[in-house]
């Protein structure tokens, strides 16, 4: 059976290529969703984008993932700085996940410099634009071979 690898995001990742495009570019989540079906379909994978600005449907989805998905490709936006609810979700997670940033955060304010959920990913991608996910999902799929 085709793996499936979710792809959540936090926060105002909605606004996607409307919201601050001098740091996250003009690309919408739909290219993200486009691009990362692309690089999953190229390896046998299958893709499902999802984004909420709620943290507890994020971490709905990560329950949800336990059964329904070999891996997760997580941006969690500003969640990233605040939420041991989501590492905590995330460590009931028995496969790959790596969190993904379009921004580089060590280049900006201090408070983003550190994320929770970087002590689960078993990678971390920042900085490379929305290219990032692409690239997590390559990675994502040398992990599940
Ligand atoms: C972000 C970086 C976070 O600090 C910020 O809160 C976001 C997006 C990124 O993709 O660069 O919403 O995760």
């Amino acid at each position: 059976m085709t793996k499936l690898v979710y792809i959540l995001n936090g926060p105002n990742l909605n606004l996607l290529g409307k919201r601050q495009p001098e740091i996250y570019g003009h690309d919408t989540l739909a290219d993200v969703e486009a691009a990362c079906a692309a690089v999953a379909a190229g390896a046998g994978l299958a893709a499902k984008l999802m984004q909420s600005n709620y943290e507890g449907q994020i971490i709905d989805w990560i329950h949800e993932a336990r059964e329904a998905a070999a891996g997760i490709i997580i941006n969690p936006a500003a969640l990233s700085h605040t939420s041991v609810a989501v590492l905590d979700a995330l460590n009931t997670f028995d496969g790959p996940v790596i969190e993904v940033h379009i921004s580089n955060i060590h280049k900006r304010e201090a408070f983003r410099h550190h994320s929770y959920v970087s002590a689960r990913a078993d990678g971390v991608i920042a900085g490379c634009g929305v290219e990032g996910y692409a690239l997590a999902m390559r990675r994502m799929a040398s992990l599940l071979a």
